[in-house]
Formats: structure tokens, sequence, C-alpha cells
């Protein structure tokens, strides 16, 4: 049995993530996702999310610059395990909603310390692509995203209110270098 370790996005972890995406499904995240389109065509999948150029983060197409953005994935033996997003830069709305690094683990796999693992091994990758501070945005009710991230030495820059229309977020700096 190996370590848990990054990688990019391949094929080989398609039946783990499929079956992750479902998990994910269920508490309404990556709704985004078909799981059937995927499952019919993982690779085409994988590609888009190695762009060479980053792949193009853009959750709110019509009013929000899309930046380029490093997947990975953490995996263990042939499990996948979870996805760290990496914002090249910020624009308006990561400032506030998003950030550099987005963490996400699959919850069969939660309280285990992958997250905290995941966020430590993101690092030299943020570095990589010349990031020195990154920005980490936290739901306040996130008590778990909130350990992980006060645990790493990231600093607190913040709390901004609830909008209309996006929830309050906690904002940290994490030095990457
Ligand atoms: C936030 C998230 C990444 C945490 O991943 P995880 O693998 O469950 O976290 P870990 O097992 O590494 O636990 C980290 C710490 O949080 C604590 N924790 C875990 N679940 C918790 C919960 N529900 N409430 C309070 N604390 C919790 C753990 O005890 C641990 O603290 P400790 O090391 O001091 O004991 C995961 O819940 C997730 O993917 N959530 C959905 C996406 C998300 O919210 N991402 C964060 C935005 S950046």
């Amino acid at each position: 049995m190996s370590a848990s370790k990054l990688v990019r996005p391949s094929v080989d972890f398609k039946d783990s993530f499929l079956a992750a995406l479902e998990e994910h499904h269920k508490e309404n995240r990556y709704l985004y996702c078909d799981i059937g389109k995927l499952s019919r065509d993982f690779d085409t999948f994988v590609k888009e999310l190695r762009s060479a150029r980053g792949y193009q983060h853009q959750p709110y197409q019509e009013w929000v610059e899309p930046v380029p953005e490093t997947v990975t994935w953490l995996v263990k033996d042939t499990e996948y395990i979870g996805t760290v997003d990496i914002r090249h830069r910020l624009n308006w709305h990561l400032e506030k909603w998003g950030g550099h690094i987005h963490i996400c683990i699959r919850p069969s796999m939660r309280s285990k310390g992958f997250g905290r693992k995941m966020l430590l091994k993101a690092l030299p990758i943020a570095n990589y692509l010349g990031i020195d501070k990154a920005l980490l945005t936290i739901n306040p009710r996130n008590k778990a995203a909130i350990r992980i991230v006060e645990a790493s030495g990231a600093e607190f820059e913040d709390e901004l209110p609830e909008t209309g229309q996006f929830p309050a977020q906690r904002r940290y700096w994490i030095d990457c270098t």
C-alpha cells in the first residue's frame, strides 16, 4: 500500500472518481458534472482538466472573467480521494468567494486527515505556478476547513458578510514559499 499523493487527473482513477461524484451529488456538489456523460467519455474530461494552459475556472460564466486553474487529484493506490483546484490568479469574484486554492475530499473519505494533508501538498504546486501567498476563503460554518487552514499557519485577514447571493466568507492568506 502506498502513501497518498497529488497527481494530474488521469483515466486510471475513472471508477473511483465517478463513485465519488455520486457521493458529491448527494450533498448537492458538482451537480454540473453529468455522471452518465462522464462515464461515456472520461478521456475528454481528463484531457480538459489537464490542459497545458490550465483548465478554465468559470463558475459564473456570464459575469465573471475566467481564470486558468490547475487541477490535481489526491489518490492512494488506485483510489481517488479528493481534488485541489489552484487558480493561477484571482478575479474580483475569487477575491471574495473562492480564493486561489479550493480543496474537496470525497464524503466517504472525510475525517481521516486527508484534507489537512492535501492542502499542505498543494502549496509547492501553487508556488511553482507563481503564487507566493495564496488566498483561501471559507464559510464560517465550515468547521473542518477552518481547523485545517488555521492549523496550517495561514493568516486570518477578515470575515466578509453574507450578501443576497453569496454566503459569508472568512479569508486567510497562506504562505506557499
Ligand atoms: C473541508 C474538508 C476538505 C475537510 O477534509 P477532511 O479530510 O474531512 O479533514 P481532516 O480529516 O483533515 O480534518 C481536519 C480537521 O477538521 C476536524 N474536523 C473534521 N470534520 C469536522 C467537522 N465536521 N466539524 C468540526 N471539525 C471537523 C478534524 O478533527 C481535524 O482537526 P484535528 O486535526 O485538529 O483533529 C472536507 O470536509 C470537504 O471536502 N468539504 C467539502 C468542500 C469544502 O468545504 N472545502 C473547503 C473549502 S476550501
